[in-house]
């Protein structure tokens, strides 16, 4: 049977991957992919679509008691009538994300149209010089072409999640008449965030900043294994996680339980998405088709990434919610928290402070990496030396830690700095990179 692109995505946004299970409802690709003529039953389907990509076999360990409560629990979190339905509530928090990586397109074309808009400012004559030299109509056309192309990851993001949370298509379709009918856009920007990730977690691009943080985490992560009694497998959480990527190359160590934990929707049905997958590579897409600024080159501009470029480790958690709340229940639990690019999220710093302490066991350990980097609200805000000063009053020691995580900070102190980026693409003309600090103390 053959079947086309239109087809496709009209089985998409239909029935086919309406969730059934409502009773329980509890930051793109190649022009060349052949996404429009896919052939099922008799011959190969293109991985790239929405279908192919939702039917990532589940694997073994997804199936864990542990990962089965944890599901059980959230779509009990995730139901209408759990709590007070609000804007913090996990099912509109999904909805509204799922209203974002919908509109993907619409929202990335109007900002397309403001660009081709502006253009026709420029002079005649100017114009006519841009279009021999640079084709520059043409390189917005293919912009268009290339978000159409991320739209389809976009769909397949929001299919798996439908799927993976018991929401049926319908549900989200009044979701998004509603939200339109009040005006409300769909969030442009944090799905594109959210496409950028899979660059700085799970693509081949992603090594250099995976590696500025990962040898320093895990070389002391394995030092601290080494040294440990503790015969089963060290228990680590990593709270605010992201897409993951770092608690995956834990738990690749051997030795460790790994937890995740994510806020933020645009993250957690990206991870959903990514986190069965049992192949590498599987999906490509254009993530900086989306900004004009810092690029050598248009062919940089424009360039496909794939993604994941290894298969995710099926024994890591991911538990959604927020840190100070979602683990009240498990005081003294885990032998290892580990806080990359972190503590700086938070609106009450000494929260989080306390969170760490609560969840360790009595001799656990907290390693940080991450810049202190201040959001726009926070109740307050220190700096290294008052941190120090701080959680050792609260009552953590701080450990000498190896020189893979840079050089000690200021003479006296234990902490280190290392440079580490977080921007997402390798080749823009800017680069941002921070002093991360870098320290393990343990809870006495
Ligand atoms: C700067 S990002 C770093 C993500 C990831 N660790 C990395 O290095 O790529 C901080 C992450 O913390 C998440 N976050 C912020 N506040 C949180 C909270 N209270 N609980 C859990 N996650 C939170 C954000 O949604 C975001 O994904």
């Amino acid at each position: 049977m053959r079947i086309n692109l239109l087809h496709l995505l009209l089985l998409v946004n239909g029935n086919v991957f309406a969730a059934t299970n409502n009773d329980n409802a509890a930051s793109i690709v190649h022009r060349e992919d052949p996404v429009e003529t896919l052939t099922f039953d008799d011959g190969p389907v293109n991985i790239q679509d929405p279908i192919q990509m939702r039917a990532m076999p589940i694997i073994a360990d997804v199936n864990s008691p542990r990962h089965r409560q944890e599901r059980a629990h959230l779509l009990r979190r995730m139901a209408r009538n759990h709590g007070t339905w609000g804007s913090t509530h996990p099912r509109l928090r999904l909805l509204d994300t799922l209203f974002g990586f919908t509109k993907y397109k619409e929202r990335q074309i109007i900002e397309l149209n403001r660009w081709r808009n502006l253009y026709t400012n420029v002079g005649k004559k100017q114009k006519k010089v841009l279009e021999r030299v640079v084709n520059y109509k043409k390189k917005l056309d293919d912009v268009e072409e290339l978000i159409y192309e991320n739209l389809m990851i976009c769909k397949s993001i929001v299919s798996n999640a439908l799927q993976f949370y018991g929401v049926t298509q319908q549900e989200l379709d009044e979701h998004i008449k509603d939200a339109e009918e009040k005006e409300r856009q769909a969030d442009r920007i944090s799905v594109s965030q959210a496409l950028k990730h899979f660059v700085r977690d799970w693509a081949d691009e992603g090594a250099k900043e995976r590696n500025d943080a990962f040898p320093c985490i895990l070389s002391t992560l394995s030092g601290l294994k080494g040294v440990s009694k503790e015969p089963s497998p060290l228990k680590v959480l990593l709270p605010g996680s992201g897409l993951g990527r770092l608690g995956h190359e834990v738990a690749n160590l051997d030795g460790f339980e790994v937890t995740l934990n994510e806020w933020s929707m645009y993250m957690n049905v990206a991870y959903r998405f990514i986190e069965n997958s049992t192949l590498t590579n599987p999906f490509s897409f254009h993530p900086f088709v989306d900004g004009f600024s810092h690029h050598a080159t248009t062919t940089d501009m424009l360039r496909k990434v794939t993604a994941p470029n290894v298969t995710p480790n099926s024994k890591v958690l991911l538990v959604e919610g927020d840190f100070n709340t979602a683990f009240k229940d498990q005081a003294g639990h885990y032998d290892i928290i580990v806080t990359h690019f972190f503590i700086d999220t938070a609106r009450n710093l000494m929260s989080y402070f306390d969170t760490i302490q609560l969840l360790l066991k009595t001799g656990g350990k907290w390693l940080n990496f991450g810049p202190l980097l201040y959001g726009t609200a926070p109740f307050v805000q220190l700096s290294l030396d008052e941190i120090i000063a701080v959680v050792e009053e609260m009552g953590f020691a701080f450990e000498d830690i190896g020189d893979d995580c840079g050089e000690i900070t200021f003479d006296g102190k234990k902490p280190r700095s290392k440079e580490a980026e977080y921007g997402f693409n390798g080749k823009a003309l800017t680069k941002n990179a921070y002093a991360a600090q870098v320290w393990v103390v343990t809870k006495k």
